[in-house]
């Protein structure tokens, strides 16, 4: 080399650095292309057409974020959870809660009030599942109305309705949509489980699924429809706050309706494993626990049913940790949960 003279040291180095730029383009645009093949196959496998290009182009870029981010949770290692490019891969965070979160917070008054906690002596078992006991409908899904809470507290009915009858009866979310808009219920626009607990008590009971199907839109009440009685619950009591102890011994008796923070990215993509975060407290989701246990490197969770299909989560569900050092809970879980009683 040292007889090389300094024109050809230029010409070399000039073709190696013409050399790593080629094949940085070069790898760019094939990732470019993988990355646009992906999108395709996600739009075929979620039956997503968008009615232009501009469109198409400003969902790919927002995928592509998505699936860059997803990917970069995913490659941590030890993360107790993973992450899965769902069929809300083409949101923003922004977007999906939106569209999605309707979960009203209690007001202050009524949150701070005193209650009889009737679980309070329960002795816990080690882990629960009402699913194993028959008290847990198929998963629903929401679809893009923010009526979480009329399907959280029917999960939590339904529950109750089969411990106390014997039956699992899948009840109407649409007749909670449509008829609890008296109150603070506003359908697609948010409410509140107690709520609609109070509503579904005023009018003694609530229709099935099948009578009163789901629309995933407001719409006018059926007075008919709503009068045909399937199930009934007789009251509702809110746990004691911020005491995941309590919570534990509600959801040992019965299904029970939680409000999370379901706001990160991170909740929008979850896809298995025991959620550890990353959610905050602001209480913007209804969802139903309905189990408890501890998996295999010893984290306890929550067994909790959701309301977003069941290509979200681990068939429907998440689990998310139990027992953390703040009292809320994980996401809040702990902050604003209740249940209906039947007796
Ligand atoms: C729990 O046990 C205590 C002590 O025996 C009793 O005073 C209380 O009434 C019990 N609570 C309920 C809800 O049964």
């Amino acid at each position: 080399m040292a007889s090389l003279s300094l024109e050809k040291k230029l010409f070399l180095t000039l073709v190696l650095l013409l050399g790593i730029w080629v094949s940085q383009s070069w790898s760019r645009s094939l990732y470019e292309a993988t990355m646009n093949e992906k999108h395709e196959m996600w739009m075929a496998r979620n039956g997503r057409v968008y009615k232009d290009s501009a469109e198409k182009d400003k969902r790919f870029k927002i995928f592509k974020d998505n699936v860059e981010y997803i990917e970069s949770v995913n490659r941590v290692e030890n993360r107790p959870y993973k992450l899965g490019i769902n069929e809300f891969a083409d949101q923003t965070n922004e977007e999906f809660q939106a569209s999605r979160n309707g979960y009203k917070r209690l007001s202050n008054e009524r949150s701070s009030q005193t209650i009889s906690f009737r679980y309070e002596n329960v002795t816990a078992p080690a882990s629960m599942d009402w699913r194993k006991k028959g008290a847990v409908t198929p998963i629903k899904d929401q679809g893009q109305c923010g009526c979480c809470w009329a399907f959280s507290a029917v999960a939590a009915m339904e529950g109750i309705n089969q411990l106390s009858t014997g039956k699992l009866i899948s009840l109407s979310e649409q007749e909670l949509v449509d008829c609890d808009i008296s109150g603070e219920d506003q359908g697609c626009n948010g409410g509140l489980m107690d709520d609609a607990f109070e509503f579904i008590i005023q009018n003694k009971g609530l229709t099935t699924e099948t009578n009163y199907p789901y629309q995933g839109s407001d719409g006018t009440c059926s007075k008919n429809k709503a009068a045909s009685h399937a199930a009934k619950i007789t009251g509702y009591e809110d746990v004691p706050a911020n005491n995941e102890a309590a919570l534990l011994k509600a959801v040992t008796k019965q299904p029970v309706s939680v409000a999370i923070d379901a706001g990160g990215s991170d909740f929008q993509f979850y896809s298995s494993g025991v959620f550890t975060g990353q959610c905050g407290t602001e209480l913007d989701h209804g969802v139903t626990a309905v189990g408890y246990g501890t998996a295999a490197d010893g984290t306890k969770y929550w067994l909790v049913k959701n309301s977003w299909g069941t290509s979200w989560g681990e068939n429907g569900y998440i689990r998310m940790q139990r027992d953390i050092d703040a009292p809320e809970g994980l996401c809040g879980i702990a902050m604003e949960s209740s249940y209906p009683t039947a007796a």
